[in-house]
């Protein structure tokens, strides 16, 4: 089943984003986090470290995986998502690091560092709330549009408009990696429950695919209609295109 959350800006899809992790905290105080890294969330995890401040959140028995990070980045590389993870959230909460889980970036052989992920995934007992964002078009992780749906954890190979479009975070065209890391879409939806934030009118057009579309590969996010358990939280922008269809 779906549910859908419409805020009326991002400040407020950012809490009530924060509600759905904030229950799953209450009911389970050791549950098992699926993070994401990309702009959507910073304020989701602003929100987080604030009620954790105020003692209102305890991520002492939290254990994270994260969906992603790029091949070939050293955790201090400012660009690496493990560097994204602890700078927006794991420094600003209660967390036990040793509980953080991100994709070894530094692993040189694929097939090593994806089977190490998948393992230490399966090693938490299963993901309880997955948080995901959606790309404009239709990735999840770093799931593009495809053929088929890859299952496992796996090592993808950059587009050229995704390298071009990260460049301006690095020194020069050469620094960006071209590989990454990325949980695959079993194992997403493997989690027993999702959480999807998605905010501003360039991510309208690709909710109404993703939710209301066909299922198919080509639109990676589409296959969460098939998930028991998905709640979708954006703003009033980013519904703009479904706001009559639910
Ligand atoms: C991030 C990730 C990506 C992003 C997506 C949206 O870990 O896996 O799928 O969620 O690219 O990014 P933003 O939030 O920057 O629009």
């Amino acid at each position: 089943m779906i549910k859908f959350i419409c805020a009326k800006d991002y400040d407020e899809m950012s809490r009530r984003a924060a509600n759905v992790i904030s229950a799953q905290l209450i009911e389970k105080a050791d549950s098992v986090l699926g993070l994401a890294t990309g702009s959507t969330p910073i304020g989701l995890y602003n929100c987080l470290a604030e009620r954790c401040a105020m003692g209102d959140l305890d991520f002492s028995k939290v254990t994270t995986v994260n969906l992603d990070e790029y091949k070939g980045l050293t955790h201090d590389n400012d660009q690496s998502y493990y560097y994204f993870m602890n700078k927006n959230l794991f420094s600003k909460i209660n967390i036990d690091p040793a509980n953080t889980n991100v994709p070894d970036g530094t692993i040189e052989d694929p097939e090593e560092a994806c089977a190490k992920y998948e393992a230490i995934i399966a090693a938490t007992g299963g993901i309880d709330l997955q948080l995901l964002g959606i790309g404009h078009n239709g990735h999840i992780g770093f799931n593009e549009p495809a053929d088929v749906f890859p299952k496992l954890t796996n090592c993808v190979d950059l587009t050229e408009s995704t390298i071009n479009a990260n460049a301006r975070f690095f020194a020069s065209i050469e620094d960006v990696p071209t590989q990454a890391y990325t949980m695959g879409i079993q194992t997403i939806m493997n989690a027993k429950k999702i959480l999807l934030v998605a905010n501003g009118a360039g991510k309208a057009e690709i909710l109404k695919k993703s939710f209301f579309g066909d299922i198919t590969p080509q639109v990676p996010a589409s296959v969460l209609q098939l998930h028991p358990d998905v709640t979708v939280v954006g703003d009033e922008e980013a519904f703009a295109l479904i706001k009559d269809l639910i």
